[in-house]
């Protein structure tokens, strides 16, 4: 979708619709819809009158301007409540708006960052750029014939107060570069299996270094094998897809300068290995490399956007299948810091291949670290869709992510890493063995995780309860929903700006 900033007034745009908001109550005398309703000699109050619009959230009524205006249509879009209204809200109405636009065949779309909605001109410009595209997104890349191929092509933010357009038109750019690789990351997600190989995954990965001018590079089983990544080359034994572990590598600081980690769990397939999941929504694990694709779309926009920190993405890429040399409940691996796993269920893979990827980002110096991983079903029985998990060992760090995934309008909880967690780890053969039972089953993954990355500051996300969608709703469709990207790019930004202390 192509994204513009216009001084202007919006009633003067030709765009083939215009968007308007109004609030539950629907007072139309103030802000965009008040110039828009002068210029169509009070139609939209007239509509508010005969209740046809009361400004209700997913409220969207359509207005034919009959030649008053140059745009041929207005959408009256409802935000709710005035009390409960944010960024977020924002977000959804526009996709409900973008959805409805779509249908009605509007190929280009006018809004304005509406002081009157209280939000920042940059923040309220993004909220509207990131929920026109995210609502907007379809998966068709293996639909021979969509059922409706139109779309919306242009948006354009028009801003009338010359003091406010640049605010404007950076809070689309980054709306923009944010939502876009959020959409990338959803289209990662929602591939099949069977063509979102783990080396294809690589290959992705280098189509977006080569276009970002990111350095790539992909270590092979043998690199692994050097390194000593058997908890990771234990769970790829039992698939015919080599595994890559790949690594994007951007520099926006000084050499010297510290590197945020950012290491996605890459699992393209899940079907549980030996310890094999029930058939039923087996086909979801196809999303379980969410995470990497996460962390690759974060470190792409973070790039477009010239953030002033060096970034460094691992994504430690495998199926996890059931093949005649796959790896054995009650086999025992050595991760690549020595410590000695006993793998007493091959469905908890994702903490292994992490475990080595998380002791590479030791080696390579990162600091802090952040994992996004679609880790534990206990994620969704805790946090539902709602939230996204996470563990740390960094306080600070963790209150920056906290504080990033708001502005994204993302959630996210913390859970406790207690000490008295750490004994259900207890193997009678290993150092540690790889799942600690039912209890707390979200918890132990991440204590798990600690014994990897040590000291090194580190938050883990778990978002395997808020990847998957099985409605439209809002910013979300159904399949891969991307959760996470934005909060990390936030993060990234916010890093950049204030280094975390010491
Ligand atoms: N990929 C799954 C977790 C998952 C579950 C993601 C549902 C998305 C939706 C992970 O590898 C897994 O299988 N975890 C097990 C761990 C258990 C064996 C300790 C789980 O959560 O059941
Ligand atoms: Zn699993
Ligand atoms: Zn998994």
């Amino acid at each position: 979708m192509q994204i513009g900033v216009q001084t202007g007034e919006l009633k003067d745009s030709s765009a083939k619709a215009i968007i308007v908001t109004v609030f539950d109550g629907a007072n139309t005398s103030t802000g965009a819809v008040a110039e828009v309703d002068r210029a169509l000699d009070g139609a939209i109050s007239r509509l508010v009158e005969e209740g046809d619009v009361a400004g209700k959230s997913k409220e969207a009524t359509l207005v034919h301007t009959l030649g008053r205006i140059p745009s041929p249509r207005v959408l009256v879009l409802g935000l709710g409540k005035s009390e409960a209204f944010d960024g977020q809200a924002l977000r959804n109405a526009l996709a409900v708006a973008a959805r409805y636009l779509r249908r009605a065949g509007a190929e280009s779309v006018a809004i304005s960052a509406d002081p009157s909605l209280g939000l920042a001109p940059d923040a309220c410009a993004q909220a509207i750029v990131e929920g026109i595209i995210l609502g907007h997104y379809r998966y068709l890349v293996h639909k021979k014939e969509p059922e409706d191929k139109r779309e919306i092509r242009e948006l354009t933010l028009v801003e009338a107060d010359a003091s406010r357009v640049e605010a404007v038109r950076l809070g689309a750019e980054r709306g923009q570069v944010s939502a876009e690789a959020t959409t990338w990351a959803r289209d990662m997600a929602n591939e099949p299996a069977n063509f979102l190989t783990p080396s294809e995954l690589a290959e992705r990965a280098r189509q977006v270094a080569q276009e970002q001018g990111l350095e790539y590079e992909v270590l092979e089983r043998k690199d692994m094998e050097e390194l000593g990544m058997e908890a990771f080359l234990g769970v790829a034994q039992g698939s015919q897809q080599p595994p890559k572990l790949i690594v994007l590598r951007y520099r926006g600081a000084a050499p010297e300068a510290k590197t945020l980690g950012l290491v996605g769990k890459g699992i393209t397939f899940d079907s549980g290995g030996i310890s094999i999941k029930p058939s039923q929504g087996m086909h979801e694990m196809k999303a379980d490399m969410a995470g990497g694709a996460d962390v690759i779309a974060a470190i792409r926009a973070l790039a477009q956007l010239k953030a002033k920190l060096n970034v460094t993405a691992i994504v430690p890429a495998t199926e996890n299948m059931p093949g005649g040399s796959a790896q054995r409940p009650g086999d025992v691996v050595r991760a690549m810091n020595g410590k000695t796993i006993e793998v007493v269920n091959t469905d908890a893979e994702g903490r292994l291949i992490l475990a080595d990827a998380l002791c590479y980002a030791r080696m390579l110096g990162l600091s802090p670290v952040v994992d996004v991983a679609t880790l534990t079903g206990a994620i969704s029985v805790a946090l539902g869709k709602v939230a996204f998990g996470a563990m740390t060992n960094d306080d600070a760090l963790f209150e920056r992510v906290r504080q990033a995934a708001e502005a994204a309008g993302e959630k996210v909880w913390q859970l406790p890493l207690f000490e008295e967690y750490k004994e259900k780890l207890d193997s009678e053969v290993a150092d540690i063995k790889n799942v600690g039972g039912r209890e707390a089953g979200s918890i132990t993954a991440a204590i798990f995780l600690k014994e990897f990355i040590e000291d090194t500051p580190w938050v883990h996300l778990d978002v395997a309860g808020v990847d998957q969608h099985d409605e439209v709703k809002g910013i979300f469709l159904k399949g891969s929903s991307g959760t996470g990207v934005r909060t990390l790019i936030n993060l990234g930004l916010s890093l950049a700006e204030r280094p975390l202390s010491g």
